[in-house]
Order: structure tokens, then C-alpha cells, then sequence
């Protein structure tokens, strides 16, 4: 008897437990779910190449160091080599500087003589050995940020300027899995194509212009992207993406890197986005084959000036402000330049200065008359 007097005192000791257990729960339950945790944000790989950008890196280091985004959830992912300008010397700079900033870097600068590969005729000329070291680079940083786990890769080119801060973020919330950011140029150049020939190079559409020019606005289905795309890595059909034309079963085109990546997403159903909801930034339009280096200067002039159209000018850090140079300013043979401007209009006078320093213009400012003020005022 006592035996089970004992069991069922100790079970209405256990039940109180229980309830005094579940009370607990409830009370830690109610207590948590007035806690909001803070999500992470995605861990992100960018990948860069950078061969003679010495004249756009300051730029483009600047404005990436800017981006509106935790740098402890980015790695940096770097390759250049056969460089004939201060690229080298930039890079070691900057990183230096951001290495404690960002969750690690990955970087491998090559000081190589020769400056170029053998089958190379110019600093522009894309020889087949040139495009192989390039996809072999491409498809390591593919292979590299995969390694790490990353949920996102970017690859970004060294004069693509990303002037909108808020990009990275923007493009993650469009839920693509391959999506880029419609980039302006100094002319009908972008980073996306509209159409594609059936062996598989550039066709101009109708559609091409009025996404370029932001008359239709939105997200679209492309066959090309390139110079800046994130990947979302996290989804399965992300292990198809490659740069390496023999990953591909039958695969047919050429041996050129973006061609390649836009194939192997075409054959694994991956839709490629360009977006142009927002103005991101801007893009160099690329030297012709024959073109010496100092032609891309001429270039980099052009975009700045087709910046200042609507956009204060490009920034450089403190850091790399040293490697920006403008033209010795002068009158352009004429004896004097003016520039008339109403005092009133404060933003015109100021891009003109800017202009004018990109073009080495030495002008002198004078106010206009400003015909709203009346006779009394002018006279005065
Ligand atoms: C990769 O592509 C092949 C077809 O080429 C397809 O069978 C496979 O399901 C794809 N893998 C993923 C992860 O989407
Ligand atoms: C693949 O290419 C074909 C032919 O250009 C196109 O019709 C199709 O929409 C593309 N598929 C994807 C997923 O982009």
C-alpha cells in the first residue's frame, strides 16, 4: 500500500512539474517572440580582373568602399597580372588600407614581365590565350566563392562605376537568380544585349533602346548580361553556372567568357535579368581590339562628362586621390574663355567648372544679367 501511496504522491510531483515546466515554456515563448532578431545580411563573394586600370581604379575602389553594405559579410576575390600602369600599385594601396574591413580577400597581383601574353598585338587586342586566362579566372572565383558558402557572387569589372550606393542590396531583393543592373555608358554601349545571332554574337532589337534609355522601367528577360551580375548561389540550379564552354554538354559556341556563362544559364533554364528601375551607375565602353591604352583615357573623360549630366562627378577617396590627374588648363588658343552663368543658378556654374577641369578649360566666371531683377537693380 504504501508502495503505491509513494508512486502516486511522487506522480503528483512529477505533474506539477510538468505544468509548472509548461508554464515556463509559455512565459519563454511570449517573452521571445517580443524579440526581433536581426537577420544577417547574405554573405557576398566580389569578384574582380583588373589588367591596366590604373586611370579607373581610384573611381571604381572608391565608390565599391561605399556601397551600402555590411563589409564584414563581403570577400573580396582579386586577380591581376600583365600590367603596364599602376594598377599594381593602387590595389596593394587600397587594400592595405580595407583589409580589417572586409571578411577576408583574396588576392593574387602578379608584377609580370612580359607585359602581355605572346599571341597579344595591343594592351586592347582579346587573343584566344587571352580569353582562356580569362575564363580560367572567372570560373576560380566561381569555384572560389562556392568553396566559401557564399550566398551571393558578384562580379563586378574595375570601370564599371557603381554609383548607386544602395545596388548590392536593390539586386538581392529582385529574388533572381542571375540578375544585373542596367548600366549607363556614353553612348548606346550597356551591359546587356536584347538579342543574340544565332552563332550567338551581338543583335540589336527593338526592345534595346527604351530599356536603355528608361522609357519601359523594370526588370527583364535578357540573353546577356554582363561587366557587373550577381548570382544567388543558394539555389540549386546555380551549380550549372560556369564560364568553361567544355562543362557544357554539346556545346557549340564560342570560347569567350560572358558567351559562355549566358549559354550554360540558357541550357539549365536560368533566365538572365537586367534591371533599370534604378540609375546604378555607369559603364566604360570597351577599346577596339587595335586601340593603345591612352584611348580608354579619352573614354574615361567622355563617361565622367556624361556623369556630370545629371550626377555629382565620380568620387575618389583621400587614398587614391593622388593617381586622378586632370589636363594642364588652358584657354584653347583663344586669348580669353568666359563663362556666363546667372548667380542664381548655382548648380549649372558648378558643373561647368567640373566640366571644364576634366576638358583642361581655364574660363573666367561672370555673372549674367539676370533679367528678373529689373532696370533699378541692373543699374545699380
Ligand atoms: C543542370 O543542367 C542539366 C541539363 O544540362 C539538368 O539536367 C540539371 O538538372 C541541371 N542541374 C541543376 C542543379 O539545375
Ligand atoms: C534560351 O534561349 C532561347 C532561344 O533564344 C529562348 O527562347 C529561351 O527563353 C532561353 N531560356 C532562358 C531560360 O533564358
Amino acid at each position: 500500500m504504501a508502495v503505491v501511496q509513494n508512486s502516486r504522491c511522487c506522480s503528483l510531483i512529477f505533474l506539477n512539474f510538468v505544468i509548472v515546466t509548461l508554464l515556463l515554456f509559455v512565459s519563454i515563448d511570449a517573452e521571445s517572440s517580443s524579440i526581433v532578431y536581426e537577420k544577417k545580411q547574405p554573405s557576398v563573394v566580389i569578384a574582380f580582373l583588373v589588367r591596366n586600370k590604373a586611370h579607373t581604379l581610384p573611381y571604381f575602389l572608391t565608390l565599391l568602399e561605399r556601397l551600402d553594405y555590411p563589409k564584414e559579410r563581403i570577400s573580396l576575390w582579386i586577380r591581376s597580372d600583365h600590367n603596364e600602369d599602376k594598377t599594381l600599385e593602387i590595389l596593394k594601396k587600397w587594400l592595405s588600407s580595407v583589409e580589417s574591413d572586409y571578411h577576408s580577400i583574396n588576392a593574387e597581383l602578379l608584377s609580370s614581365p612580359p607585359k602581355r601574353l605572346k599571341d597579344e598585338m595591343g594592351p586592347a587586342h582579346w587573343s584566344a590565350s587571352r580569353f582562356m586566362h580569362v575564363i580560367q579566372l572567372r570560373e576560380e572565383a566561381l569555384m572560389s566563392a562556392r568553396q566559401l558558402w557564399a550566398e551571393y557572387l558578384w562580379f563586378l569589372d574595375a570601370d564599371v562605376f557603381i554609383t548607386n550606393h544602395q545596388t548590392l542590396q536593390l539586386l538581392m531583393e529582385k529574388d533572381r537568380l542571375v540578375v544585373a543592373p542596367a548600366l549607363k555608358s556614353d553612348g548606346l554601349y550597356s551591359n546587356f544585349w536584347c538579342g543574340m545571332t544565332d552563332n550567338f554574337y551581338y543583335q540589336r532589337t527593338d526592345d534595346y533602346k527604351p530599356i536603355l534609355s528608361r522609357e519601359r522601367v523594370g526588370c527583364f528577360h535578357v540573353p546577356m548580361v554582363h561587366s557587373s551580375v550577381l548570382m544567388d548561389l543558394r539555389m540549386t540550379a546555380s551549380d550549372n553556372l560556369t564560364y568553361v564552354g567544355s562543362n557544357i554538354p554539346d556545346y557549340e559556341g564560342p570560347h569567350d567568357d560572358i558567351i559562355t556563362f549566358a549559354l550554360a544559364a540558357n541550357k539549365s533554364d536560368i533566365p538572365l535579368y537586367v534591371c533599370n528601375d534604378h540609375v546604378y551607375g555607369f559603364v566604360m565602353v570597351p577599346l577596339e581590339q587595335t586601340d593603345e591604352l591612352k584611348q580608354d583615357f579619352i573614354q574615361l573623360t567622355n563617361l565622367k562628362l556624361e556623369v556630370l549630366v545629371e550626377n555629382s562627378p565620380l568620387p575618389v577617396s583621400g587614398l587614391l586621390s593622388g593617381y586622378v590627374s586632370y589636363p594642364e588648363p588652358d584657354m584653347m588658343a583663344f586669348d580669353v574663355v568666359f563663362t556666363i552663368n546667372l548667380r542664381r543658378r548655382p548648380e549649372r556654374r558648378r558643373r561647368m567648372v567640373d566640366c571644364f577641369r576634366e576638358l583642361g578649360v581655364r574660363s573666367v566666371v561672370v555673372d549674367a544679367v539676370d533679367g528678373r531683377l529689373g532696370a533699378a537693380a541692373i543699374q545699380s
